[in-house]
């Protein structure tokens, strides 16, 4: 795959939208063949917290809405909603949803839901999030959130991709966060971005379970190794990814938690299947 300047397109002030629920294209950015992320308008009445998903789409070719769930990238302050897509080519939703342009309406169901939000975890001092590929969404909401800043001293952002450009979303976001007017400030000294590529030489290189099983990532950052006391995480990837941080992370003697029983760390699937 080759690295190109990312492709984006914006309008200042959109159109009203014609179907029911849906919500209308303000931009659309182009990080790679197979990574696209969009913003569109944001319905008056939705109420959500940083790192939930809804449920978005396309009206089908049958005439019934062809949905998927997606994680708001964007943070709940925001007039706007972000997504950050993979490009499936055979996908139902997303060989479609790749080719959406500014002006275009897409459904979206207003009805948030998820585990990786600040509710399901007890205080801590540390807080890692822990992301492959599209996994980032969640935490591009998170890392955006001024809550995330205010109840943790740290803040740990480790993300692995295959190639170096799938970490261009992530990387931009994270260097943007310092000129942002409301948390700019908030994220200086406390934000340790912790980017690596399994399959394209990179500054650092490595999976996410083995940074963390090898103690590397405590080392390169000048950490102690996580411990219950402290540590809290939220982790964002593929099925089998998530169920490898998750014994390591119950290794260190974390323990897993939900809206319903805050505890040290919380998981959600980036997508369902074994990947492409
Ligand atoms: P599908 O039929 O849905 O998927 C076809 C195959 O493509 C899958 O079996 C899987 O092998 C692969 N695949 C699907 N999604 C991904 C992905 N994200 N990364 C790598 N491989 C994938 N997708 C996003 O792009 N961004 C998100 O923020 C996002 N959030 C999600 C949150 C939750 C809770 C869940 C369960 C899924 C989320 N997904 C997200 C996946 C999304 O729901 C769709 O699967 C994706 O948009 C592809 O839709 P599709 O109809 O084109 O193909
Ligand atoms: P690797 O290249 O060693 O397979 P994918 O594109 O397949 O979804 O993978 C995204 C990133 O997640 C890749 O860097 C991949 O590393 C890594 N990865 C895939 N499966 C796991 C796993 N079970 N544990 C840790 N990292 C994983």
């Amino acid at each position: 795959m080759t690295e190109a300047a990312p492709m984006s397109e914006t309008i200042a002030k959109p159109a009203k939208p014609h179907l029911p629920d849906a919500q209308i294209v303000t931009s659309v950015t182009h990080w790679t063949d197979r990574l696209f992320s969009f913003r569109v308008t944001r319905p008056q009445s939705l109420r959500f917290r940083s790192g939930e998903f809804v449920m978005i789409g396309l009206m089908g070719e049958t005439g019934k809405p062809l949905l998927r769930a997606y994680s708001i990238a964007s943070p709940a302050w925001d007039d706007e909603l972000e997504f950050y897509s993979i490009k499936v080519p055979e996908g139902p939703l997303t060989s479609r949803l790749q080719h959406i342009v500014v002006g275009d309406e897409i459904i979206l169901r207003p009805k948030p839901v998820g585990t990786l939000v600040h509710d399901a975890l007890l205080p801590g001092k540390r807080l890692w999030l822990l992301a492959t590929g599209t996994g980032f969404a969640p935490f591009a909401s998170l890392l955006r959130e001024p809550q995330t800043y205010e109840k943790y001293e740290q803040v740990i952002m480790m993300h692995t991709c295959r190639e170096v450009a799938e970490l261009n979303y992530g990387r931009t976001l994270v260097e943007n966060l310092a000129e942002d007017p409301l948390i700019g400030e908030m994220v200086a000294g406390k934000l340790l971005y912790y980017p690596t590529t399994t399959r394209e030489t990179f500054s650092h290189m490595g999976r996410v379970t083995d940074n963390l099983s090898s103690g590397k990532v405590f080392a390169d950052l000048g950490l102690p190794q996580m411990n219950p006391a402290e540590d809290r995480a939220m982790v964002c990837g593929s099925l089998a990814f998530n169920i490898d941080v998750k014994a390591i992370l119950e290794g260190f003697g974390l323990r897993e938690g939900a809206n319903s029983e805050p505890l040290e760390f919380v998981v959600e699937k980036a997508f369902v299947g074994d990947g492409i």
